[in-house]
């Protein structure tokens, strides 16, 4: 199942019932990563206690909220469209005030106020529990704008409304930020530094996701392989950790065998891991606790040892490589997907031939594949030029989207004939008489619907598979049930 993040995708807008009486209603929309929507549900949380009610329909509304994404230009392009519309909503509607969060409110700053007229308020990632002071300015008719970015995990203490979901799986924020300053991207600086939030925290949000029956967790970080707790604080600061701190403080593979224990009955997932990041230690964790999924979103950019270099990623074509051998041999059912980039500047066509063998080499479940997009105050676009011309962008990006088909139909096929455990998750779009979920290598199973309601474990004998989906039948409910 190849996969091409397409930005241009309708941002979800979502609905929360305010207890108090409320007579202001909100719309938040959120586009981009998954991070973002667990971060609009810390606004909602937030906002429902300022009595927001919200409401799907734009037209209602007195606050419109959209979550932003700055990973690409077109990411950007389809928020400036989307302004576009909310401007001309605002034309009737005039007492609507419109705020932008996320990446490209960090991105931008005051400088949003300037280009778009129609923006009142600009806040950061990191920024969210100012709101209610920012709206404040706002309704006094003063500019309301907060991009600081913390040096601490800022929303731990927030109980997150769920929003939109499905019930059965949801995400909990582990780390926030990214240290490693890949070359092309623009998180480090729309995020900040990475910090990790505390184990009981992310204990007690899995406890109450628990009780409310969410059978499924998906621990969510920029980098959740370079997790580690010792009191609170940048994670480069750990150095001068005390030897106390240090001596007790928690890495990620720890991380994971805390939630795994404290929940047997729920499935653990995490994103993102970075190769050099990603510890034996980690891998020997999930293969010892069941309910730890068996699946690695593990994104390489490049199969070229000298393109990996221009990015400032932390390892090389060989040892990216043999930890794929690792996770192979410490657990060989897992599922390993991948992001790559294409077009990077430099990239030969002897370059792309190496992510196209690389490819071969791990045969991927699924993957992610973009072309480069220079974005503004990063390394690449500040020493390299944006030199591979579009055309040979696509075309490369073209070859390695077909050869990522071909690995996912292969993948697919090896579980014909098995069964697999799947987490019901809705109704399959294709059918009302089936349902739809994921096993643990997170592949979509399709099967009958039969007495099986959503959140029910099940064991599903494949008959079939397309290059996404698996087409089977039901056995009957897994252990885990
Ligand atoms: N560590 C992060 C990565 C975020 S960006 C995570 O949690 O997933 C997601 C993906 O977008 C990257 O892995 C990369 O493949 C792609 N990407 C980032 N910057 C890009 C750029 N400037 N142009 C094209 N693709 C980019
Ligand atoms: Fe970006 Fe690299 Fe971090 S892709 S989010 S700087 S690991």
């Amino acid at each position: 199942m190849e996969k091409i993040i397409d930005e241009n995708k309708q941002g979800q807008a979502f609905v929360i019932e305010s207890k108090s009486k409320s007579t202001r209603k909100l719309f938040l929309e959120s586009y981009g990563c998954q991070m973002n929507f667990s971060d609009s549900e810390i606004v909602a949380s937030i906002l429902a206690k300022e009595g927001f009610s919200t409401t799907q329909n734009l037209e209602d509304a007195d606050l419109v909220l959209v979550n932003t994404c700055s990973i690409r230009d077109k990411a950007e392009q389809t928020i400036r469209k989307r302004l576009e519309k909310y401007n001309a909503v605002k034309r009737i509607n005039t007492g609507m005030k419109v705020g932008v969060l996320g990446c490209m409110a960090e991105r931008l700053k005051k400088k949003f106020l300037e280009e778009e007229k129609i923006v009142d308020l600009v806040v950061g990632p990191d920024a969210y529990k100012d709101l209610p002071n920012l709206i404040k300015e706002v309704d006094a008719g003063r500019e309301a704008v907060n991009v600081i970015l913390s040096k601490d995990e800022t929303y731990g203490d927030i109980a997150p409304v769920r929003l939109g979901g499905n019930g059965v799986s949801a995400f909990v924020s582990i780390t926030r930020g990214c240290d490693n300053m890949c070359t092309f991207c623009v998180v480090p600086f729309t995020r900040g530094r990475e910090r990790s939030r505390a184990p009981e925290s992310i204990l007690n949000e899995i406890k109450d996701l628990s009780e409310k029956g969410y059978k499924e967790v998906t621990l969510l970080g920029q980098n959740v392989d370079s997790y580690l707790w010792y009191g609170g604080g940048l994670k480069k600061n750990f150095k001068e950790a005390s030897e106390i701190q240090k001596a007790t403080a928690t890495n990620f593979s720890e991380l994971l065998a805390m939630v795994a224990q404290a929940e047997p009955k729920m499935r653990f997932r995490f994103s993102t891991s970075n190769p050099q990041d990603m510890t034996l230690e980690v891998l020997h964790t999930m293969s010892e606790y069941s309910n730890i999924c068996n699946y690695i979103h593990l994104p390489v950019q490049s199969g070229s040892t000298r393109i990996l270099t221009e990015m400032n990623r932390q390892h090389t074509r060989e040892e990216y490589k043999s930890l794929i051998d690792n996770v192979r041999s410490i657990i060989p059912d897992c599922a390993i997907s991948q992001d790559m980039i294409t077009g990077f500047p430099t990239e030969t066509e002897a370059d792309h031939k190496d992510t196209l063998s690389l490819m071969e080499y791990v045969k991927y479940d699924f993957g992610f594949m973009f072309m480069y997009s220079e974005r503004p105050g990063t390394m690449a676009a500040r020493k390299l030029e944006d030199d591979v011309p579009l055309d040979i962008k696509k075309r490369r990006l073209t070859e390695i989207v077909s050869a990522q088909r071909k690995h996912s139909a292969y993948r697919t096929k090896q579980y014909i004939g098995e069964t697999v455990e799947v987490l019901i998750e809705k109704q399959s779009k294709k059918s009302d008489a089936h349902w739809s979920g994921r096993t643990p290598q997170n592949t979509v199973a399709v099967f009958p619907k039969e007495g099986y309601k959503v959140g029910d474990f099940v064991n599903v004998k494949i008959a079939s598979s397309t290059s996404a989906t698996l087409i089977g039948e039901a056995l009957g409910y897994s252990v885990n049930n």
